[in-house]
């Protein structure tokens, strides 16, 4: 069977001019764990273009899940933003990435660090109800430019909180964190610098960071992670490198669309 697979379109949601989520159809044996990426592509005009995509789904999903932007002349983003439902879609059937719980050490707190559409991967990992035995706190924060931008916030405030298997943990365990930097918003400002500034962890109540305690995942532009990196550098965090479990991890494969 060839590792590239003809999936089809089951709903398109767009959430505004520049941000969409499409579901396909899952074909048996394509396996993952939370937080892996594929590659995914259409070809327009006879030309094949493939790109790099966060898998958005529960691993436990019979249906696979994309979030992305739309790029009005992006090489793939400007045919995937005008899918329909019953288009076809290629899928690669080895999905595959570091951004994996499995990378990190045990820990107390996990913060996942998103901007933008970097919150793809942490859509799946937060539907992973494994994921709330591992730690006493989960952080989702997703940093975007415009309210506009903060999709799935229905996942979070309600369907997550109210799942019937392990909402009772969510409640206790996880916290959404949005903020806006070129808006009014609740929260504002850039990731690095609540962090930073100590305002984000003030905000939900838990305490400035430590080795010990506190471990992150990060998705996001490549400003974003090169800026955050940096940052956790200093406060003595390490990366996960080669397999072996440190208190930060990245995913680096994301390029232009
Ligand atoms: P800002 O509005 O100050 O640029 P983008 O769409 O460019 O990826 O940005 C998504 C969000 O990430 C925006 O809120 C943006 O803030 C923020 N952002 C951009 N670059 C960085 C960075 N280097 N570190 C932290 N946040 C960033």
């Amino acid at each position: 069977m060839s590792a590239l697979q003809n999936e089809t379109v089951t709903h398109v949601h767009h959430w505004n001019d520049t941000l969409f989520s499409f579901k396909t159809t899952r074909s048996p044996g394509l396996r993952f764990k939370p937080g892996h990426f594929t590659m995914i592509g259409l070809e327009p005009e006879g030309k094949r273009v493939m790109r790099a995509y966060s898998i958005a789904s529960a691993n436990y999903d019979d249906e696979l899940e994309f979030f992305s932007i739309k790029v009005p002349d992006g090489p793939l983003t400007s045919h995937l933003q005008k899918l329909e439902v019953g288009d076809k879609v290629l899928v690669r059937h080895k999905p595959v990435g570091t951004l994996i719980t499995d990378s990190l050490k045990p820990g107390r707190n996990l913060y996942l660090l998103s901007t933008g559409t970097g919150l793809a991967p942490f859509l799946s990992i937060v539907r992973d109800y494994e994921l709330y035995d591992k730690f006493d706190k989960i952080i989702l924060t997703h940093g975007v430019r415009y309210k506009s931008e903060l999709a799935y916030q229905d996942l979070f405030l309600n369907e997550l909180p109210n799942n019937e298997y392990f909402g009772d943990a969510v409640r206790e365990k996880f916290i959404y964190y949005p903020t806006v930097t070129r808006e009014d918003f609740r929260n504002q400002g850039r990731l690095t610098d609540l962090i930073t500034s100590g305002k984000l962890m003030q905000d939900i109540g838990l305490p400035p960071l430590n080795k010990e305690d506190d471990r992150f995942m990060l998705c996001g532009s490549p400003a974003m992670l090169e800026d955050l990196t940096n940052m956790l550098d200093d406060m003595g965090f390490t990366e996960s490198r080669s397999n072996r479990p440190a208190e930060y991890v990245i995913e680096n494969a994301f390029v232009e669309r």
